[in-house]
């Protein structure tokens, strides 16, 4: 059982134009389209997709239309009964290909529905194998919300916690790495440079993974860094690889870097080692960005190319 939770979600809010955007006028839409955002419940559906058992805990008001699209995702939830409702994003699409983003600014979350939320991860984690905490954090939220979340779930669970991955940025990566002990990050190149204050070159593998070995194994057990269209690094204490992203005909990045995580995450609990963990994230990623929107690739659309690991 794969674990995620989505503290900060989104209604993806597509809307299709015929002609390009002409601010000031009206137009008229082609198709509008909505879509339950968010990156925990992104690792979610690619997780259900493999045939894994998989809950993604969000908080979630009674009446809030991400309730719809979310249903749509078939997933299993645990939906935490708040407040406050899902901000909405928007992009507004023309024909060729020209994507304008909105972003709705999202309410704040009270301190008590902080604590229910933590309370229903500490409950939803008692048969996880992984818990993954992923995305940004509300506006309201202490970066250490992450921190708190890790505390608390070991605290309870004991010997029997899950295991935890973290994809984060900013002041809540940052505090995960200075504090949380956990298993995994999966930042992307910029993510880790931010995180370690450095440059960091996304077409040297040997300099990422020496630059990550100021984390790894002393805060961290593992990081698995990608690097988009480039591929990706893993670093372990047992040591470190990298594998180059299949070529491949791009149609949508939206979600790449979730379905790679999930596709290492599945890897590692069919038992498979370092190189096969990293083939699989940079597979699911490669399938992800070959397909459509926020569509998460199953098993049947992951490619057959070759990919080579590389120790480094
Ligand atoms: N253009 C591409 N060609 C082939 N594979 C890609 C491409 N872009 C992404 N991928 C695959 O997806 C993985 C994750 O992509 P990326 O590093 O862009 O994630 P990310 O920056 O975390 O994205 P996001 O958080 O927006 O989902 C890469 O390691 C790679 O395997
Ligand atoms: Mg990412």
């Amino acid at each position: 059982m794969i674990v995620t939770l989505t503290v900060n979600p989104a209604l993806d809010r597509t809307i299709a134009l015929d002609a390009a955007l002409r601010p000031g006028e009206v137009q008229a839409a082609r198709s509008a389209r909505e879509e339950a955002g968010g990156k925990g419940v992104n690792v979610s559906r690619v997780v259900a997709a493999a045939g894994v058992d998989t809950l993604a805990v969000l908080p979630l008001a009674t009446d809030d239309p991400y309730r719809v699209p979310l249903a749509a995702s078939g997933i299993s939830t645990v939906p935490v009964p708040v407040a406050r409702q899902v901000r909405t994003n928007l992009a507004i699409t023309d024909p060729d290909g020209v994507t304008t983003k909105i972003n709705l600014p999202g309410s704040p979350l009270s301190g008590a529905d902080s604590a229910a939320v933590v309370h229903a991860v500490v409950e939803a984690s008692a048969d996880a194998d992984w818990l993954v905490l992923a995305g940004s954090l509300p506006d309201s939220a202490a970066a250490s919300f992450y921190v708190d979340v890790i505390s608390a779930v070991r605290d309870r669970r004991g010997a029997s916690a899950p295991r935890i991955a973290v994809d984060a940025s900013g002041p809540a990566l940052h505090e995960v790495v200075a504090h949380g002990a956990v298993d995994l990050i999966k930042p992307n190149d910029e993510e880790l440079a931010e995180l370690l204050g450095t440059p960091v070159d996304g077409t040297s593998p040997e300099g990422i993974m020496d630059s990550v070995r100021a984390i790894v194994p002393a805060r961290v057990a593992a990081a698995l860094i990608t690097l988009g269209g480039a591929g990706a690094v893993l670093v372990t204490a047992q040591g470190a690889w990298f594998a180059v992203a299949p070529r491949i005909r791009v149609v949508s990045t939206v979600g790449a870097g979730d379905s790679s995580l999930a596709g290492y995450l599945l890897a590692d609990r069919a038992g498979a080692d370092a190189a096969a963990r990293l083939t699989s994230a940079i597979r699911y990623g490669a399938a992800a960005a070959s397909l459509p929107g926020t569509q998460v690739p199953t098993p049947a659309d992951l490619g057959h190319h070759d990919i080579s690991v590389r120790s480094i």
